[in-house]
């Protein structure tokens, strides 16, 4: 007797690798648009599918899993998963997957470039040139911050934290730390200083976001934390944009409470057109792309695809975010 394939509908063109896993396996759908489908969509196929592939920013919120009647899983092709409402997927019956370790060195290069952009005014310099404002070589000309043996401030110290410890220790920077844990890898071989975040704030040169958007570190860094920065200090967020209160950010770069920032990620994205960060000299802006390498995007592919097929097939996905899912088989 022939059986149904399982239905899925991915939300992006996601790497063919991925695809091509699933491929004879499931019934695909893939959204042939590059912008987010719309809630709408997400109800419609939610309703429809036994497995979405979604990407960070879709709104997988309780009323979409509600209506998932035959949902088993959302595989998210990021190892953020905070547009997915991960409580109500439990109580539903729905497994979460995510896709860890493969792109966190990936992301923590791209950090520490933002990170040595923002000192050394790498992106001001591209524009003086092609605006042809480059007049001379002047002594006291585009002077920035020295990175090597000054100290960095990471909020979060997990995979990807680590991962920008190990660039940041070679070059010889002095590391602080500040996680809901105590990390022993991370004092022992990299040297991380343990620190109230108040503290790690007002002694930084440069601080790094790594930590994940959830209720707690939603606002984390607002009005109170920007101010106790160096005012020669630059602040560094690859990990998610609701992470600092982006107004209270806008006033710290304008007024001088710190001198720049290398930003990755936003509240809204894609930025809105007039951002006041577009208008500003001393910000270097990235369009969300942490784990933008072909290599990178195409193992994630491969484990979200990986964790959707496990799922389908009655097994645990490695990588499941809500272990204790009763699942709906
Ligand atoms: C993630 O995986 O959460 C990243 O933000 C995607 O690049």
């Amino acid at each position: 007797m022939k059986t149904m394939k399982p239905m899925v509908f991915v939300s992006r063109n996601i790497p063919d690798k991925g695809l091509d896993l699933m491929k004879g396996k499931v019934s695909l759908e893939v959204w042939p648009g590059e912008d987010n489908p719309g809630r709408d969509v997400f109800l419609e196929k939610a309703a429809s599918c036994d497995g979405l592939v979604v990407i960070p920013g879709d709104p997988i919120d309780s009323e979409v899993l509600a209506a998932g009647k035959f949902l088993k899983i959302v595989s998210c092709y990021a190892v953020g998963y905070d547009s997915i409402d991960v409580n109500a997927a439990t109580e539903l019956g729905i497994m979460v997957t995510n896709t860890p370790d493969v792109l966190t060195e990936t992301t923590a290069d791209l950090a520490f470039g933002l990170l040595l952009a923002a000192a050394r005014r790498i992106g001001e310099g591209d524009r003086v040139i092609r605006s042809g404002g480059w007049k001379h070589w002047g002594p006291r000309f585009m002077l920035g911050q020295d990175v090597s043996g000054a100290t960095l401030g990471l909020i979060g110290m997990g995979r990807i934290g680590q991962a920008v410890s190990r660039r940041a220790k070679s070059f010889g920077m002095n590391l602080l730390y500040y996680a809901r844990h105590r990390n022993e890898i991370a004092e022992r071989e990299y040297g991380a200083r343990y620190m109230e975040m108040e503290t790690l704030l007002t002694v930084s040169d440069f601080v790094s976001i790594h930590c994940p958007l959830t209720s707690s570190t939603e606002g984390l860094i607002g009005e109170r934390q920007l101010r106790a920065m160096k005012p020669t200090s630059i602040l560094v967020n690859t990990s998610r944009g609701r992470v600092v209160v982006e107004k209270e950010l806008v006033r710290a770069l304008q007024e001088g409470w710190i001198s720049g920032a290398g930003l990755d990620v936003f509240e809204k994205e894609p930025l809105p057109p007039d951002h006041p960060f577009l208008y500003m000299e001393n910000v270097i802006l990235c369009p969300h792309l942490g784990s933008a390498t072909v290599q990178t995007r195409e193992k994630m592919s491969v484990m979200a695809a990986e964790n959707l097929l496990a799922a389908l097939d009655g097994h645990t996905p490695r990588f499941l975010v809500n272990p204790t899912v009763r699942r709906k088989d």
